[in-house]
């Protein structure tokens, strides 16, 4: 009869092992078992990066990378794109299903009402320079929250965790929107709490003398989907870095901080901004050929907004984004980058090396140029992703949080440096 095991011959020692298969994987801890002798420390696995090590049972979201499916509870991101909104999914992500009407005019009630930041916070914007990245700037505040907060600290209070987890949703736009006006050195706008979080949010980052301002209702709608696309993605870099730090029980403002940093680099969130600069040093459809050869050329050019560690077919979220591409340019006219996109990618996926690799376009790869459109500067882009991906990063690490199996992380190392040597006095070196 078939068994859930996995048999396992150490060919040092000629001894056999059983280890349980749970999962479609293995306890990387039961490899300790596997030894040459009582000294032996016993195997581990050795894996960079993560490539292929489950660190935690997550409830949250689905990803199959080669279907190009993804799901938040079970619901497809398709369906959450053109039904939902991104409140009602950061409630979904929350709490495991979507809320009743009642319950979702609570939840909005307390993320509405919990969007004032400390007046010290603007003091602590303005000691920015004039030129600090946005993205500097929001993971700065988000660290400064946690001595606004100290209760945050007790991080085994569900009642606790609950509402510093909502306040993060909360002020998250308050902090972008506040980094925005710094870097344009325009007056900051307090939150309005008539406005959906959507609406308040471009109204704190657009509304320029005018106290009726009033987004374009198609660019709201727009800026919500993405949000939805962009509000979790299980086990990313930032989410890990989330879920790491957070597991020394620091309070969940630091614990984010550190999923903003990790969000900031370009081959994560940072890739929106760097496909838009990316675009326009090509400049031209003519130049496209000469772009692709140089990525082939191996000289570490990238081909940014392309490839994924997961997705090894269509990332799902880029088709909704592309979709949504056409609304937005109804309103705001069309971004002339976007030839240039379309002709890339038409070209990327027709040529060898990316069919062979399975390279295609992932979520930034559009976003950027609906950003662009919208008028936000090419320095905010990742502001932009950081926002709605609060919400994920909040929700698995309250699952960390609560997990019994989790514990501090702290991976093992393959040491390779010198062992004991004696200490020599600079004169005899
Ligand atoms: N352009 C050209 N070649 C690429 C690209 C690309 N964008 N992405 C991967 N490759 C090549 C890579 O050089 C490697 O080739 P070879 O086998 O000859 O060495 C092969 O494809 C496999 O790539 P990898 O680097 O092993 O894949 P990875 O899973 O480590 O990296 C990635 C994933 C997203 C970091 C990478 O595809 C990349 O750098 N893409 C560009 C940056 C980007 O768009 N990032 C956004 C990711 S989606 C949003 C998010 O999660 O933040």
């Amino acid at each position: 009869m078939a068994k859930d095991t996995l048999s396992v011959t150490d060919n040092r020692t000629g001894k056999t092992y059983e280890l349980k298969i749970e999962n479609g994987c293995i306890r990387a801890p039961e490899l300790r078992t596997i030894k040459t002798g009582p000294e032996d420390f016993g195997l581990m696995a050795y894996d960079p990066a993560f490539l292929n090590t489950a660190n935690c049972k997550s409830a949250i979201t689905f990803i199959d990378g080669d279907k190009g499916i993804l799901e938040y509870r079970g619901y497809p991101i398709e369906q959450l794109a053109e039904k939902s909104t991104h409140l009602e999914v950061s409630y979904l992500l929350m709490n495991g299903e979507l809320p009743t009407k009642k319950q979702l005019e609570e939840f909005t009630h307390i993320i509405t009402h919990h969007t004032y930041v400390h007046e010290n916070i603007k003091q602590f914007m303005d000691g920015f320079r004039y030129d600090a990245h946005p993205m500097s700037m929001l993971a700065s505040t988000v660290a400064a929250l946690s001595s606004f907060y100290p209760e945050a600290k007790n991080v085994k209070s569900k009642e606790i965790r609950r509402i510093q987890m909502m306040r993060l949703i909360a002020k998250m736009p308050t902090l972008a929107a506040f980094s925005y006006r710094h870097s344009q050195g325009l007056p900051y706008i307090y939150p309005n709490n008539d406005l959906s979080y959507v609406e308040n949010f471009l109204t704190m980052v657009k509304s320029i003398g005018r106290t009726n301002f009033k987004p374009h209702p198609a660019l709201v709608k727009a800026l919500d989907i993405l949000f939805i696309l962009h509000a979790d993605h299980e086990q990313n870099c930032s989410t890990t870095s989330v879920r790491v730090v957070g597991s020394s029980e620091v309070d969940p403002y630091s614990a984010v901080t550190a999923g903003i940093t990790a969000l900031f680099g370009p081959l994560h969130g940072g890739a929106n901004e760097a496909v838009l600069r990316m675009l326009r040093e090509i400049g031209d459809k003519k130049n496209i050929p000469d772009f692709i050869k140089r990525v082939k050329g191996g000289d570490g050019t990238k081909l940014m907004g392309f490839g994924h560690r997961v997705y090894k077919n269509y990332d799902p979220r880029a088709k909704v984004i592309k979709k949504a591409c056409d609304e937005v340019f109804e309103v705001t006219g069309k971004n002339p980058l976007l030839e240039i996109a379309i002709e890339l990618e038409r070209i990327a996926l027709q040529d060898e090396y990316f069919v062979s690799r399975k390279l295609y376009p992932n979520v930034d790869f559009y976003s950027g140029l609906i950003y662009e459109a919208m008028g936000f500067p090419v320095d905010f882009f990742t502001n932009l992703f950081a926002i709605p991906r609060t919400v994920g990063w909040v929700s698995q690490w309250e699952e960390m949080i609560t997990d019994s199996e989790q514990k501090i992380a702290r991976p093992r190392q393959v040491f390779t440096g010198a062992r004991k040597r004696d200490y020599l006095a600079a004169d005899k070196r």
